[in-house]
C-alpha cells in the first residue's frame, strides 16, 4: 500500500469544517494518525468517541508536535494567537493551512507573528461549503464534494505544500481553485460577503419601518429569496465585515453607484436604457446560470445529464420547426452589434452558443433587448462603438463566437481575454490568429498548443492582406473578413472548397459590399454596417438528426419546416440522397435573404452505402455524426475521405464516433481524413442495427444527438454520458424526439 499524503494531522479548532475534513483523511487514508486541540473538553472526547481522532489537547503546543499538517479551523481571529502559541513547537517543514473565509487577515496575523518571512509551508485556504448545523458532529464526509476550494498560495509557500493540499482537497472531492490574497477577498467581497451585507440591511430597512408588521405579513416570495441570509449569524458577519473590511467597503461603493444610476434611469424615466439595465442583468444571471447552479451546466470538464434510450420498436412521424441557425444566429448578433441603428432578428436560437455571443456583446456595452420567443432587438453601437469588457469573455462551447470575435476584437480600441468550456480550450485557434497576425494584429492563443484562452491587445491600425485559406473554414474565412471591416484597404481570402457564406450575405444585407468571385471574397475596410432586420432560418444541421431518424426508421414520415436550404449547407441532403433516401424539399421559398424550404423524408426504403462525395464535405461538414449512424443502417460500405477537419470540431468526431459506433456492434475504420464504416443494413429489413451500450460524448452535442437517433434501431440500452452540451444549439431536442416517437431520458448526474 503507498504511503498516506501526511503523517500526523493536527486540528486545531474541530467544528464543522475541521472534523468534516478530518472525516474526508479518515474515509481516504491520507495520514497515519489524526490530533486535534480545542478550547472545549467535550468536542475533544466527542472527537474521540466518534473516532475522528485518536488524541485530543487543551494545549495546541501538544498537538502540533510532530504533525506535518496543521490546520486551524477555527475564528480566524484567533489565528495570530494560536500562531504565537505553537510557533516554535512545530517541525520546520509542517505545512500550516487555515479555513477561513477571509484571507488578506490572516496573513496579516501571520506576518505579525513571524516578521516579513513567512515558513514556507504556510497556505492560507478557503473551503466554500457550510451547513445549517455546527460543531464536530455535523461534520460529513461529503461537505466539500462538488465544492469550490480557494487556495491562496503565498510567495514564500513551498511549491510541494501546495501541491500536497491541492491533493488533500482534491481527495475530499472538491474543486480547487487558486488565487492570490487580494483576489480572494475581492471576489468573496462581491459574491459573499456584499449580498450578505445587503441582505441584512434591507430587512433592516423594512424592520424599522412602523408599518413594519404589515410589510411582513405580506411579503411574498421575492422578499423571502432576498432575505434569507439575513438570517445567518451575526456574530460570524459582523467578525467577516471587519476582517475584510477594504474589500467589502469597494464592494459597497460599487453597490451605491450601481444603485445611483438605476435610481436616475427611474427619475427620469429613461425607458431605452432601463430596459438595456434590467436586460443584461437579467441575460447575465441567466448566462452564468450554469456556474451559479449547483450542478455546473458547461464548466470545464463536468459532466453532469445523460441520456438513456430504451429498445423496442419505434415510429417517427411528425411535422415540426427544429430551432433556428446556429450560424445566423450569431452573425446576427455580431453585426446587428456594430451596425447603425437597430436590428430586429427573429427566430433567433436561444442555445448556449448563440447566448455566449449575445452575452459578450452586451459585455461590450451593446444594449440588446431579448430574446424572448426568439425575438431579439439590438441597439446597434456603430463601427467604434464597443467598449471595453470588464473581465474575460466567456465564449462556453461556441468556436464560431471564438473565431469571428478573433478578427473584430483585433480591430478594437481595447484588449480582451477569450476563454472557453473543456471543449473549446482544446480546439486550434492559431488558424485565425496566424492570418490575424499578418494583418497586424497582436493576439496570442495562451494555451498549450495553440489553444483558448485567446488574448488579443486591440490595433487600430490593422493592414488589409490576401489570404489563401489551407483548410475549409467559414470561421477562418469569417474572422479575417470581420477584422478586413477596420482595416486599412481590401481585406480577401480565397477559400479551397466553398465553405458556408452566411458571413458573405448577412454583410450584404447590412448594407456592406462584399465581392465573391469564385472562391475569392473581399471587402474594403472603412465602410460602415446600417441596422435592418434578419429572420433567422431553422437550423439544417438540427434537422439533420431528425432527417436520419427518419431515413433509419420503418414507415416513418417526418417534415422540417422552414429549414435554411442555403446551397452551402445542403451537403446532407445530397449525401442523404445518393444514399437512397426518400427525401424531398418542398415549398421552397426566400425568408430574410436566404433560402428556405420543408424537407420531407419517409423511412420506405433501406439506405445503401457510398463513397461520400469529397465536394460535399464542407457543405455537410456538422453532419457527419449523424450521417454515420445512417451508414450503420445503410446496406454496404460506407467510405468517406477528404474530411480531416472534423478531428478538430467540439470533439475529434472521426475517433469518438469510431469508438462509439465500435461500441454499439459496428465494423468500423477511423482513417486519417475520414472513416470506413461497414453498414449492417440489409435490404427491406427494418430491425435492430445497434446492439446498445454507454457512450461518452466528449463534451460534443452532435455525438450526443447522433448517437440517441441510433436508439431508433438498438436491441439493447443506449446510455449516452455528457449530454449537458446538447443545450448549446439545439434546446428542444428531446422533446421534438419525444414528439416524434423517440423516448429520451434525460437524468442529471
Ligand atoms: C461555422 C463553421 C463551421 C461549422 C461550425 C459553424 C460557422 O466551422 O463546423 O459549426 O458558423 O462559420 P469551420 O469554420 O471550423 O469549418
Amino acid at each position: 500500500m503507498s504511503q498516506p499524503l501526511f503523517n500526523k494531522v493536527a486540528f486545531i479548532g474541530l467544528g464543522l469544517i475541521g472534523s468534516s475534513l478530518a472525516r474526508v483523511i479518515i474515509a481516504e487514508n491520507l495520514a497515519k494518525q489524526i490530533v486535534a486541540s480545542t478550547r472545549s473538553v467535550k468536542t475533544l472526547e466527542d472527537a474521540k468517541a466518534l473516532g475522528i481522532i485518536s488524541e485530543g489537547y487543551s494545549n495546541p503546543v501538544d498537538a502540533v508536535k510532530d504533525s506535518d499538517l496543521i490546520v486551524l479551523a477555527l475564528p480566524v481571529r484567533a489565528t495570530q494567537k494560536i500562531l504565537e502559541t505553537i510557533q516554535h513547537h512545530i517541525l520546520p517543514n509542517a505545512i500550516i493551512t487555515d479555513v477561513g473565509s477571509t484571507k488578506g487577515n490572516v496573513v496579516e496575523a501571520a506576518h505579525a507573528v513571524y516578521g516579513a518571512e513567512l515558513p514556507i509551508g504556510f497556505v492560507p485556504g478557503h473551503p466554500i461549503a457550510g451547513a445549517e448545523h455546527t460543531g464536530v458532529h455535523a461534520g460529513k464526509v461529503d461537505l466539500f464534494a462538488n465544492h469550490k476550494v480557494i487556495l491562496t498560495p503565498l510567495p514564500t509557500s513551498a511549491p510541494w505544500a501546495v501541491e500536497k493540499l491541492i491533493r488533500l482537497w482534491q481527495a475530499a472531492k472538491a474543486e480547487v481553485i487558486c488565487m492570490d490574497v487580494e483576489k480572494h477577498d475581492e471576489v468573496l467581497a462581491h459574491t459573499s460577503h456584499l449580498p450578505h451585507l445587503m441582505a441584512f440591511n434591507l430587512v433592516e430597512q423594512l424592520a424599522n419601518r412602523e408599518d413594519n408588521l404589515d410589510i411582513f405579513r405580506y411579503a411574498a416570495g421575492g422578499f423571502r429569496d432576498f432575505s434569507r441570509i439575513a438570517a445567518s449569524d451575526p456574530q460570524m458577519w459582523h467578525d467577516i465585515f471587519f476582517a475584510n473590511k477594504k474589500a467589502i467597503l469597494n464592494a459597497v461603493d460599487g453597490f451605491e453607484q450601481q444603485l445611483a444610476q438605476i435610481r436616475h434611469l427611474i427619475e427620469t424615466e429613461d425607458s431605452n436604457a432601463l430596459m438595456g439595465l434590467l436586460g443584461h442583468a437579467q441575460a447575465a444571471r441567466q448566462h452564468f446560470n450554469h456556474m451559479l447552479a449547483k450542478k455546473p451546466l458547461m464548466e470545464k470538464n463536468n459532466v453532469t445529464q445523460q441520456f438513456t434510450i430504451q429498445p423496442g420498436p419505434k415510429s417517427f412521424q411528425g411535422k415540426f420547426s427544429v430551432p433556428g441557425d446556429k450560424s445566423v444566429s450569431h452573425r446576427s448578433i455580431m453585426f446587428g452589434a456594430i451596425a447603425e441603428g437597430t436590428t430586429h432578428v427573429t427566430g433567433f436560437l436561444e442555445g448556449e452558443d448563440a447566448l455566449a455571443t449575445l452575452q459578450a456583446f452586451r459585455d461590450m456595452g451593446v444594449n440588446i433587448e431579448g430574446p424572448k420567443n426568439g425575438e431579439v432587438t439590438i441597439h446597434g453601437v456603430g463601427m467604434h462603438g464597443l467598449k471595453a469588457p470588464k473581465g474575460e469573455l466567456y465564449m462556453g462551447n461556441s468556436g464560431t463566437s471564438m473565431r469571428l470575435l478573433s478578427g473584430m476584437l483585433s480591430a478594437q480600441k481595447f484588449d480582451s481575454v477569450m476563454t472557453g468550456d473543456a471543449s473549446l480550450s482544446k480546439r486550434p485557434m492559431e488558424r485565425i490568429a496566424k492570418p490575424l497576425r499578418q494583418m497586424g494584429a497582436q493576439i496570442q492563443t495562451t494555451g498549450e498548443r495553440g489553444t483558448p484562452p485567446v488574448s488579443i491587445t486591440g490595433n487600430q491600425n490593422l493592414q488589409g492582406i490576401h489570404y489563401d485559406l489551407p483548410m475549409a473554414s467559414a470561421q477562418v474565412k469569417s474572422g479575417i473578413l470581420l477584422a478586413g471591416l477596420w482595416a486599412q484597404g481590401e481585406t480577401s481570402v480565397t477559400e479551397p472548397e466553398p465553405t458556408r457564406d452566411h458571413s458573405e450575405r448577412m454583410l450584404r444585407a447590412f448594407g456592406y459590399e462584399v465581392k465573391t468571385e469564385g472562391n475569392r471574397i473581399s471587402l474594403q475596410g472603412g465602410g460602415k454596417l446600417v441596422g435592418t432586420n434578419i429572420q433567422v432560418p431553422s437550423d439544417i444541421s438540427s434537422a439533420a438528426f431528425f432527417m436520419v431518424g427518419a431515413a433509419i426508421t420503418e414507415g416513418s414520415d417526418v417534415t422540417l419546416e422552414a429549414v435554411g436550404i442555403n446551397p452551402t449547407r445542403t451537403g446532407v441532403i445530397e449525401i442523404l440522397k445518393q444514399m437512397g433516401a426518400d427525401l424531398s424539399v418542398e415549398n421552397e421559398r426566400i425568408a430574410g435573404g436566404e433560402p428556405i424550404a420543408d424537407i420531407r423524408i419517409k423511412g420506405s426504403r433501406t439506405l445503401k452505402g457510398i463513397h461520400m462525395p469529397e465536394d460535399q464535405v464542407p457543405l455537410a461538414i456538422d453532419e457527419f455524426p449523424a450521417l454515420f449512424i445512417a451508414a450503420a443502417c445503410a446496406e454496404g460500405q460506407t467510405i468517406l475521405t477528404g474530411a480531416a477537419e472534423l478531428r478538430v470540431k467540439e470533439s475529434d468526431r472521426i475517433q469518438v464516433m469510431a469508438d462509439g459506433l465500435k461500441i454499439m456492434g459496428i465494423d468500423c475504420t477511423p482513417t486519417d481524413d475520414g472513416i470506413i464504416i461497414e453498414g449492417k443494413g440489409k435490404s427491406g429489413e427494418w430491425g435492430a442495427i445497434f446492439n446498445g451500450g454507454e457512450i461518452e460524448s466528449h463534451h460534443d452535442h452532435r455525438i450526443a444527438m447522433s448517437f440517441s437517433m441510433a436508439g431508433l434501431r438498438t436491441s439493447g440500452e443506449i446510455k449516452i454520458v455528457g449530454t449537458e452540451t446538447v443545450a448549446t444549439s439545439f434546446p428542444t431536442f428531446t422533446q421534438l424526439s419525444e414528439q416524434a416517437g423517440l423516448n429520451i431520458q434525460v437524468s442529471e448526474a
